[in-house]
């Protein structure tokens, strides 16, 4: 199946599986769950905000790094400029944060609120360089969205 395919098949399942639950760390939780057992990536999960900085969410993958600073790595990068961040080589990205020297490529989609407050980050890591384009970005977007809605 082509990738279009699988998350054109995907967000329907998604959007079922959180329906009716509005706890952050549950829909977070399963909704990791449900990204990682479809897709298979390396590192799936959600950092939160918490005051002024990113706490590790729920995930499903290796043991991951806590704190990130706003404006640090890829995820702090995508807080600070409000916008998904398509990194296709982890090592050439400036300050990005190797929480496994497996991860070779990754994805950060922002989660925002109804005000237009970042809440939380999707955080996807691959262990492949490039795994990521503009299909993943905008179904990855359209999935943060479904997220976000139930939630804040
Ligand atoms: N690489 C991320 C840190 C989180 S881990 O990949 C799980 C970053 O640079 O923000």
């Amino acid at each position: 199946m082509e990738k279009k395919e699988k998350y054109e098949a995907f967000l329907p399942q998604l959007q079922a599986l959180i329906d009716g639950e509005h706890d952050e760390t549950a829909v977070l939780a399963n909704a990791s769950a449900a990204l990682a057992s479809e897709f298979g990536w390396f590192w799936t999960g959600f950092y939160v905000v918490r005051g002024d900085e990113l706490l590790v969410g729920p995930f499903q993958g290796t043991v991951a790094c806590y704190h990130i600073g706003f404006g640090r790595g890829v995820c702090g990068t995508a807080w600070k400029q409000r916008c998904t961040q398509v990194v296709p080589d982890v090592e050439a990205f400036p300050g990005h944060i190797a929480c496994s020297s497996l991860s070779r490529s990754e994805i950060v989609v922002p989660l925002f609120s109804p005000q237009g407050d970042i809440k939380a980050v999707l955080d996807i890591d691959s262990t492949e360089l490039g795994t990521f384009d503009d299909t993943d970005r905008e179904y990855l977007e359209q999935a943060a969205a479904l997220i976000a809605r139930q939630i804040y």
